[in-house]
C-alpha cells in the first residue's frame, strides 16, 4: 500500500466513492466523490498531538469496538496516507468556542475545517474492480448466542485479539473478565452453506483462517484446550492439509457437527450442545469463549457499481467473469478487470494471483495506445432510423446513443459495441444492420437450409458461445443426434430476429428450435433475456393465428452439455414428426395473408 501510494504514476483517492461511470474501453469518465478529510495529507505527520486533546470517545472500528478512538484519528497504523482525519459528524464542531483543541495542538496547521467534498472526474482506459467483501452479521443466527453473550465473538474480533497490534497486544482475553481463558471452542461455516440464512456457498477462507487461530492459540498458550466445530474441513490447496494436521497433532479437538444452542453459565462460561454426527451422540461442551468463524457475503456498493458499469452478478451476489475458465478476471464489458473477493470468496493468495492478472490484462489492453475491436459490430442506416430508442433501450453495453427528442438518429458507439445483434433483432424499422450476420446474410442459410425437403429439416438458431459450442461437444464425443437438424449460427440468441421465425416456418420448416446460453450465463450481458422476451411473444401472435406454438421452441443449451444438446435434438424430431405437411401447407397460407 505504501509502494502504491508513492508511485509516481498511480494517483490515490482515498475517502473516495465512485458516483457515476460512463465511456466504453479506452475512454471511461468516472466520476469520483472526494470526502473532505479536515487534515492537510501533504503536511500531517501524523504525530499524534491532535488526538492526545481530542475529548470525543469513539469505539474503533478497525478493532471492532474493542477498543476506543478519537474524532479525530488514523483508521489503522499502516494507512495510507499518513495522516489523520477528522469524522466531523462526531466532531464538537470547529466553532473555537466549542472545541477546537486540535487546531491548538497542531504545530503544523495542518486541521482545517473550511475543508470541503470535492467532485472529481478521471479520465481512463480500462477499470479494476476490487472492491472486495463484507462479512455475515451473525446477530440473526440465535442459536450461537452472539448478540446475548459477550464471550461469543466473531473470528474477526478474535483476529485483532491475537493480533500483537490489536487493543490487548495479542493476549486473548475474556471481554467479561479479561483473564486468559481456558479453553476455546470455533464454530465453523456460521452464514456459508446454508440456504436459509446468509450464503448458501463455500465461503473458501474460514476453516483454514480457523485452523491458523489454532495453531497461534496453541503457541501462545499450549495447555489451551481448542475445540474446532465443524460441517467438514475444506483444506484444500498448497500446504493447506499439512497445517491442518499440524493443528490436529498439537491437540485440537475437532468434532463434526455444529451447536443446536449456546447457554450461558453463572460463571459466564458457556454451554454449548451439539449433534456429533461422526459418533450420533449428543455432546454438551463447556468452553470460555466462542468464535464464530464468520461467511464471506459481496460487499454492500457491488449492486451500484454493477448498474454503473454494466456488469453481471452471480445468484450469490458477486461480480460475474465473462468466462469462467477463459476470462476469468475479465467483466463481460470491455476494458472492465475484477480482483479479489469482488468476484467471489478467495484467499490472499488467490487475491494477489488474480489482481496480478487483472492488472496485466488492463496494461495488455492500454499499452497498444489503440483498442483492435471485432469487426462484428452494428450499424445504423440512418435514412430508416426513425429515433424510437428501442436500440439504446435493449442493448446491454450502453454503446448506442439516440435522442428520442431532436429526432436524430441512433449512433452506434463501435469500441463499446460487443456484436451481440439484439439491437438488429429488435429494431422495427431494419435501420440496424450487423455486420458479418446481416438479415441477408441469416435469410439466405435459412432460404438455403429449407430449399429441398423442408419438411424433413430441423431448423435451429445456435448461438456461438453456448449451444453451438454445446453441438460440437456433442460430435466431438460422438452422441447421437437426428441428421435433419440443420444449424444456423449467431454470435448471440439475441440476434435471432422475428422475421427469421416467420420466414422459416413460410418457407415450410415444420418446427423451429431457438438455443443460448442459460439465463445469467449469456456472453453478452443480458441479452438472452431478450430473446425469451421475444419468443414469448412469437409464440403468442402463433397463437392468435392458429400456428401450434410448440412448433417453436426455445433452450438454454451451454458448451458442456452435449447430452443435453442430443437430447434436445431428439425432442425436436419427435415433435417435427407431428407435423403434418398439411399442418405445413395451412401455415405457409396463413403467413402469406398476414
Ligand atoms: Fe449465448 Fe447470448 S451469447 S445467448
Amino acid at each position: 500500500m505504501t509502494d502504491v501510494g508513492r508511485h509516481p504514476k498511480i494517483t490515490l483517492h482515498t475517502l473516495s466513492e465512485v458516483v457515476d461511470v460512463k465511456g466504453y474501453v479506452g475512454n471511461f469518465h468516472v466520476n469520483i466523490l472526494k470526502r473532505a478529510r479536515y487534515v492537510d495529507e501533504k503536511e500531517c505527520t501524523a504525530c499524534g498531538d491532535c488526538v492526545k486533546v481530542c475529548p470525543v470517545v469513539r469505539p474503533d472500528e478497525f478493532d471492532l469496538g474493542l477498543s476506543s478512538r478519537r474524532a479525530i484519528f488514523s483508521p489503522f497504523p499502516q494507512a495510507v496516507p499518513s495522516a489523520y482525519v477528522i469524522n466531523v459528524n462526531e466532531c464538537l464542531g470547529h466553532n473555537p468556542v466549542v472545541c477546537a483543541k486540535c487546531v491548538e495542538a497542531c504545530d503544523k496547521d495542518c486541521i482545517d475545517f473550511h475543508m470541503s467534498d470535492k467532485e472529481i472526474v478521471e479520465d481512463v482506459g480500462s477499470i479494476v474492480v476490487a472492491t472486495g467483501l463484507d462479512v455475515y452479521d451473525p446477530t440473526e443466527l440465535d442459536e450461537y448466542a452472539y448478540a446475548r453473550f459477550e464471550n461469543v465473538l466473531t473470528s474477526l474480533e478474535f483476529e485483532r485479539l491475537i493480533n500483537a497490534g490489536g487493543p490487548t497486544k495479542g493476549k486473548v482475553l475474556r471481554p467479561t473478565d479479561l483473564k486468559r481463558p481456558r479453553s476455546v471452542g470455533f464454530v465453523q461455516c456460521v452464514g456459508s452453506r446454508s440456504a436459509k440464512k446468509g450464503g448458501s456457498y463455500c465461503s473458501n477462507v474460514c476453516c483454514m483462517n480457523t485452523i491458523k487461530s489454532t495453531l497461534m492459540l496453541k503457541e501462545h498458550y499450549p495447555d489451551i484446550d481448542i475445540k474446532v466445530f465443524y460441517i467438514d474441513i475444506r483444506a484444500f490447496g498448497k500446504g493447506f492439509e499439512d497445517l491442518y494436521m499440524r493443528s490436529r497433532r498439537s491437540g485440537v479437538h475437532y468434532l463434526r457437527g455444529l451447536p443446536g444452542t449456546v447457554e450461558e453459565e453463572p460463571d459466564r462460561g458457556l454451554k454449548v450442545s451439539i449433534e456429533n454426527t461422526a459418533t450420533g451422540k449428543l455432546e454438551t461442551h463447556h468452553l470460555d469463549m466462542l468464535v464464530l468463524a464468520l461467511g464471506i457475503k459481496p460487499a454492500a456498493s457491488t449492486q451500484r457499481l454493477q448498474e454503473m458499469l454494466g456488469l453481471q452478478l452471480t445468484p450469490d451476489g458477486f461480480f460475474l467473469e465473462a468466462h469462467p475458465k477463459l476470462l476469468p478476471v475479465d467483466a463481460a464489458t470491455r476494458g472492465v478487470f475484477y480482483a479479489g473477493c469482488a468476484e467471489g470468496p478467495k484467499d490472499i493468495k488467490e487475491s494477489v494471483t488474480q489482481a496480478s492478472a487483472a492488472a496485466a490484462r488492463a496494461i495488455r489492453l492500454m499499452h497498444k495506445g489503440e483498442i483492435t475491436t471485432e469487426p462484428i459490430t452494428s450499424m445504423v442506416v440512418e435514412e430508416h432510423c426513425k429515433s424510437c430508442g428501442k436500440c439504446a433501450e435493449v442493448c446491454p453495453y450502453n454503446a448506442i446513443k439516440v435522442d428520442v427528442k431532436r429526432k436524430t438518429p441512433a449512433v452506434v458507439n463501435t469500441a463499446a459495441c460487443a456484436g451481440c445483434g439484439t439491437c438488429a433483432a429488435e429494431c422495427p424499422f431494419g435501420a440496424i444492420i450487423m455486420n458479418h450476420f446481416t438479415d441477408e446474410q441469416i435469410l439466405n442459410q435459412v432460404h438455403a437450409l429449407l430449399e429441398e425437403k423442408p419438411k424433413e429439416k430441423i431448423l435451429a438458431f445456435a448461438c456461438n458461445w453456448c449451444s453451438y459450442a454445446g453441438a460440437d461437444y456433442a460430435g466431438v464425443s460422438r452422441l447421437q443426434y437426428p441428421p435433419n437438424v440443420r444449424m444456423i449460427r449467431t454470435m448471440c440468441s439475441g440476434r435471432v430476429d422475428e422475421k427469421f421465425i416467420w420466414d422459416g416456418f413460410l418457407k415450410g420448416a415444420p418446427v423451429i428450435l431457438v438455443s443460448g446460453c442459460h439465463i445469467g450465463d449469456c456472453h453478452y450481458i443480458d441479452a438472452n433475456h431478450w430473446t425469451e422476451k421475444r419468443i414469448k411473444k412469437i409464440h403468442k401472435k402463433m397463437s392468435k393465428l392458429g400456428i401450434r406454438p410448440e412448433r417453436l421452441q426455445l433452450e438454454w443449451i451451454s458448451a458442456a452439455e452435449g447430452v443435453r444438446f442430443a437430447d434436445v435434438m431428439q425432442q425436436m424430431e419427435v415433435l417435427r414428426e407431428g407435423v403434418t405437411s398439411e399442418e405445413i401447407a395451412e401455415t405457409i397460407e396463413i403467413l402469406k395473408k398476414d
